[in-house]
């Protein structure tokens, strides 16, 4: 699947399946400028860490297509949309290392003009884009010697094609696995509240027949404890300089259950989602979303009235509950302080 994000030289716009409504509707969003780009990432009508960095680099290009050359101020007022898209959500740090690549890019030549820096953000948003897909294929093949034949692997969220810009990170271990003749089979959390599992996991791998089951979020436990779960593979937003990875909230319990359990707790990123600048997990920002994601179901209240509630997004699962991090450069193994610094900081 990879048709989710797409560029449109007619339209000039971003054209994006919408994450929210699957799998009930196949429909798409145009993103035409910067602010239908922050909506569509805000909204998560495009979501997962390397799909938002995806979506950030075209979203880039349509920043550049949004000011007037003949405006004195254009580069001021180019910045200011940068920044905006780069705070369009916290943790997923694929974002700010996109918007960083394009700006990084458009520094090396002050002098273009915004007509060649809008060719040029273009061309680069594109191949961001094809590499993704190679990236997490690289990572598939890497991650599938992990699991073995027979395995029940248990996922949580979605880190899928949907969250990339196709194959995917923990997907894309399931799917080169799969591809190697492995009788595998997948138990998708359902992950309250946005339900990236039980509507998105499996969404894509039904349609892949990859068999998946959609377990509840708090089925975990009873799940591992019967025998039923033998890998976990999850996706990171963020890691941390000390392998700590944040993912989506809830992930972090499943790693202390699969420690409790004996059951090997994996990550696959790519090496654009660790934030060496982050000594920790305890430095990764956590994204607090609308309570009406937790309110209500649909249009449909289930919480009483005025009564508060918790949405935070993401939570950082300690590297010592990690059994290896899967990247497009190898698994990365403890201790990760030296391995992180070496295969992804080159150090
Ligand atoms: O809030 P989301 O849906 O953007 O959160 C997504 C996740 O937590 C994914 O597991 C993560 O981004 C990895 S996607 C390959």
């Amino acid at each position: 699947m990879t048709d989710h994000i797409q560029f449109s030289s007619d339209k000039n716009a971003l054209i994006l399946l919408d994450q929210r409504i699957l799998p009930g509707r196949e429909e798409y969003f145009a993103c035409t400028n910067t602010e239908t780009t922050i909506y569509a990432l805000q909204t998560m009508v495009v979501r997962g860490a390397p799909a938002i960095g995806v979506t950030a680099a075209y979203g880039c290009y349509l920043a550049a297509c949004e000011v007037d050359p003949a405006d004195v101020q254009w580069k001021a007022r180019l910045e200011k949309l940068l920044k905006d898209l780069e705070d369009a959500r916290p943790t997923a740090v694929n974002l700010r290392w996109a918007v960083d690549l394009m700006r990084r890019a458009w520094q090396a030549e002050p002098g273009l003009t915004l007509t060649g820096l809008r060719e040029k953000w273009l061309d680069m948003a594109k191949d961001i884009h094809a590499q993704d897909i190679e990236i997490n294929k690289a990572m598939g093949r890497y991650g599938a010697d992990l699991i073995d034949d027979g395995d029940t692997v248990m996922t949580h969220c979605n880190a899928g094609a949907l969250a990339t810009a196709g194959h995917g990170t923990a997907l894309g271990v399931i799917r080169g696995a799969w591809e190697q003749g492995k009788k595998i089979q997948v138990i998708a959390n359902e992950t309250r509240p946005f339900l990236q599992g039980a509507r998105l996991t499996a969404y894509e791998l039904h349609k892949d027949g990859i068999p998946v089951k959609v377990a509840c979020d708090n089925a975990c436990a009873l799940l591992m404890q019967r025998g039923m779960v033998q890998k976990v593979v999850v996706g990171a937003d963020r890691i941390a300089a000390n392998g700590d990875a944040a993912n989506k909230i809830g992930t972090f319990g499943v790693a202390i259950l699969a420690k409790h359990f004996g059951i090997p707790f994996y990550v696959a990123a790519p090496a654009s989602t660790f934030d060496l600048s982050c000594p920790t997990g305890a430095d990764i920002p956590i994204e607090d979303r609308t309570p009406r994601e937790v309110t209500h179901v649909g249009d449909h209240q289930i919480t009483p009235q005025g009564v508060g509630v918790f949405n935070y997004a993401f939570d950082a699962t300690p590297s010592e509950l990690i059994a290896g991090i899967v990247t497009e450069k190898g698994v990365i193994r403890a201790p990760y302080v030296e391995n992180i610094a070496k295969i992804i900081g080159g150090k």
